[in-house]
C-alpha cells in the first residue's frame, strides 16, 4: 500500500531531521512529537509522504524507534544522506549506492584522518560504506576541517566534510549528504511524473543545512537550531521567504510551520481539548480512528470530564450490531465494548500513558464503505503494547454527527508487542 502511495503526487512531503527535530530530547512526556503525529495520522497520512533524514545509522535509528513514539517514515534517509530505503521493508535504493562511489575510498579516509590526533573515530556501527563519523572539539573543528580536506584531495579523493551538533565531524563522499539525496528523490519522482505537491525540510544542526538549499522547497529551522546551521542560514539563505526559524521547539516548529506556509491542515487532533467539537470534522475514515484512540486515553487519563455524553457520542458513531474482535481472538459487541469503558475512567490517571496511531491508511471498497488500516501503539509505564487493527465503516443511514458509522473492527498483537497481561477491550 505504501508503495502505490509513492506512485502519486504527495500533497506534502515532510523531510524531517529526527535528532532534535522530529525528537525533543529534553521532552519526557513527547507530547510535540504525539501532537505532530495525530495531525499527520489525521491529516496527512492517506495521501502525503513522510521522510525522516537522519545521520544515524540502522542501528542507531532502531534504537531511537524503540525509545519514542515514532510514526513509521514512507521513506528513510540514514546515515546522513547516503543510504535511502523504502517502505515498511526498508528496500534500498540500489541506484542512490552507485552514484556515490565516484572518487571515494573509505580506507584512504580513514588512514588519512587517523592522523589527526583531535579526531576521535565514532562507534563502528557508525562507521559506513559512504560515511566516516568523527567527535571533535567546537574550537578544532575548522582547523581540522581545512588541513583534512587537502590531504584528502591530495590523494585524489572529492569528499564533503560536515560539522553538526557542535561536536559530530562527517566525512562522505561531494556526491552525498541529506540535500543531495533529497535532489536525487526529487528528481526521481519528476521523472516518474509524480512530483510532491509541496515539500517542507526541517532540521536542527549542521548536516541539515544542505536540505534547505534545494529550490522551492519550504523549510523550518526549530527554535532550538545549533549555531552552526542559523549561522549557514545567515551566511547563505537569509533573504529565503520559504525558511523559517520556528519560535517553537522540535515538531512543535514544524507544524508551526506547517501553518505558518499554508500547507494544509494544522490543528493537531490532540490539541482539540473539546470532545464535541470532534463531532462535527469531515468525513474523512482516517480520522476518526485517530479521534477514537485520542478519546480512549484521555478518558482513562480522566483528562476529560466523566461524562456519560461522551460515551453515548461515541456509541452513536457505532452500528448497534457492530462487533470487534480483540486481539486475543475475543468477539463482542462494539456498543458493550464502549460500555465497559465506565469501569476504567481515570485508571491511568497520573500514571505514563499514551496512546497513539500510525499507518492509518484508509481504502474505499465501494461506494459507501471505508476499511482502514491502522496500528495501535499503547506506552503504559515501562510497558509498550502493539495491535494491527482493521476497522470497517459505512456512510450509509447518514450519521447525524456528520461521522461514518463503524460497523467491525479486529486487531492482532504485533509480534513482540504482546502485553505481559492481557487487559480487557483494547488492552
Ligand atoms: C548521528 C550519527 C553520527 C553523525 C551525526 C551527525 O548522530 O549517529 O554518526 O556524526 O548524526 O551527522
Ligand atoms: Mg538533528
Amino acid at each position: 500500500m505504501i508503495m502505490d502511495r509513492l506512485k502519486a503526487p504527495a500533497r506534502l512531503m515532510i523531510v524531517s531531521d529526527l535528532d532534535h527535530t522530529m525528537v525533543d530530547h529534553h521532552d519526557k512526556e513527547n507530547l510535540s512529537l504525539l501532537r505532530f503525529n495525530s495531525l499527520w495520522e489525521a491529516n496527512y497520512r492517506h495521501d502525503s509522504l513522510l521522510v525522516f533524514s537522519t545521520g544515524r545509522s540502522l542501528t542507531l535509528y532502531k534504537e531511537l524507534r524503540k525509545e519514542k513514539p515514532m510514526l513509521t517514515p514512507d521513506i528513510t534517509i540514514m546515515s546522513v544522506g547516503t543510504e535511502i530505503t523504502y517502505g515498511n521493508d526498508m528496500v534500498p535504493d540500489d541506484g542512490w549506492v552507485k552514484v556515490l562511489n565516484q572518487k571515494w575510498d573509505k580506507d584512504i579516509v580513514r588512514e588519512e584522518a587517523s592522523k589527526f590526533s583531535e579526531l576521535k573515530l565514532q562507534a563502528e556501527t557508525e562507521q559506513r560504506a559512504h560515511k566516516v563519523s568523527f567527535y571533535v572539539e567546537k574550537d578544532k573543528a575548522q582547523a581540522v576541517t581545512k588541513a583534512l580536506s587537502e590531504a584528502l584531495k591530495q590523494r585524489g579523493l572529492d569528499v564533503k566534510i560536515i560539522y553538526s551538533g557542535g561536536i559530530d565531524l562527517d566525512i562522505l563522499p561531494q556526491g552525498a549528504g541529506k540535500g543531495q539525496a533529497l535532489a536525487y528523490l526529487l528528481q526521481k519522482f519528476k521523472t516518474e511524473g509524480h512530483p510532491p505537491v509541496n515539500t517542507l525540510v526541517c532540521g536542527d544542526s549542521g548536516n541539515d543545512a544542505e536540505l534547505f538549499s534545494i529550490p522551492e522547497v519550504y523549510g523550518v529551522m526549530v527554535k532550538n537550531a545549533q549555531e552552526e546551521l542559523l549561522q549557514w542560514h545567515a551566511e547563505n539563505a537569509k533573504d529565503n521567504k520559504k525558511i523559517i526559524h520556528a519560535t517553537e521547539r522540535c515538531a512543535a516548529g514544524i507544524i508551526q510551520a506547517i501553518g505558518h506556509f499554508s500547507l494544509g491542515p494544522n490543528l493537531p487532533p490532540r490539541d482539540v481539548t473539546d470532545i464535541s467539537d470532534y463531532i462535527v470534522e469531515n468525513m474523512n475514515p482516517g480520522h476518526n480512528i485517530v479521534e477514537f484512540f485520542l478519546f480512549y486515553e484521555k478518558w482513562r487519563r480522566a483528562e476529560i470530564e466523566n461524562s456519560e455524553i461522551y460515551l453515548a457520542g461515541v456509541k452513536a458513531n457505532c452500528c448497534p450490531s457492530a462487533t470487534y474482535v480483540h486481539p486475543t481472538g475475543n468477539e463482542n459487541n462494539l456498543h458493550n465494548c464502549i460500555n465497559a469503558l465506565r469501569d476504567c475512567y481515570g485508571d491511568k490517571q497520573g500514571k505514563h500513558y499514551r496512546v497513539w496511531v500510525d499507518q492509518v491508511l484508509p481504502t474505499q471498497i465501494d461506494s459507501n464503505t471505508w476499511l482502514v488500516k491502522f496500528d495501535m501503539w499503547v506506552l503504559s509505564g515501562e510497558e509498550q503494547n502493539a495491535a494491527r487493527g482493521t476497522a470497517i465503516y459505512s456512510s450509509k443511514g447518514e450519521n447525524p454527527s456528520g461521522h461514518l458509522t463503524w460497523i467491525r473492527g479486529h486487531q492482532t498483537w504485533i509480534k513482540g508487542y504482546e502485553p505481559k497481561q492481557v487487559a480487557s477491550f483494547f488492552g
